[in-house]
């Protein structure tokens, strides 16, 4: 568990919640935002930054979660799949439920955390973009194809995919 604030804890945003976690804390940030902020929603695939499954958006960027300590993203502010569903549900999130996109769903909150990484920079982004975005996200189901015609679809709603 993470310990009670003292005035060396580290900061970090959540969802846009302000957290501390000790300036020692060497734990993955996947597992602070599991087991310590309740943030069940990023997996846990091969821990060792390969797969994708933990990916979370830190200060913009889509980052994988498992392989990094807490302590690193110190000061940063970081999204994860919960925040698809605040303040009413994100166009991917939408999209991904409409064309039923995903077939297991386990790479799905990794996947969508790199795709709003994806739209936030570039609203309408090329196919090649958002394959390229993708990169770094595996799915055992094989339904890339359809997830990335969900994400134009998203990408159409929010600022028209090219
Ligand atoms: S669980 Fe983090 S990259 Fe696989
Ligand atoms: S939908 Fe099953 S791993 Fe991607």
């Amino acid at each position: 568990m993470v310990s009670p604030v003292t005035p060396k804890d580290l900061k970090l945003k959540v969802n846009g919640i302000e957290r501390s976690i000790p300036t020692d804390c060497d734990t993955p940030l996947l597992y602070v935002l599991r087991e310590d902020f309740g943030l069940k929603g990023t997996r846990f695939g091969c821990g060792t930054g390969g797969c994708g499954a933990c990916t979370v958006i830190a200060d913009g960027k889509a980052v994988t979660s498992c392989d990094l300590p807490a302590s690193a993203f110190a000061g940063q502010t970081i999204e994860t799949v919960e925040t698809l569903a605040t303040g009413g549900d994100h166009p991917l999130l939408t999209a991904v439920l409409k064309l039923q996109a995903a077939q297991c769903c386990y790479c799905l909150p990794g996947i969508l955390m790199a795709a709003k990484a994806l739209l936030d920079d570039d609203p309408s982004p090329t196919r090649e973009r958002i394959v390229s975005a993708l990169d770094g996200n595996l799915c055992r189901c094989g339904a890339h194809p359809r997830i990335i015609r969900a994400i134009t679809e998203a990408a159409a709603e929010t600022g028209g995919a090219k």
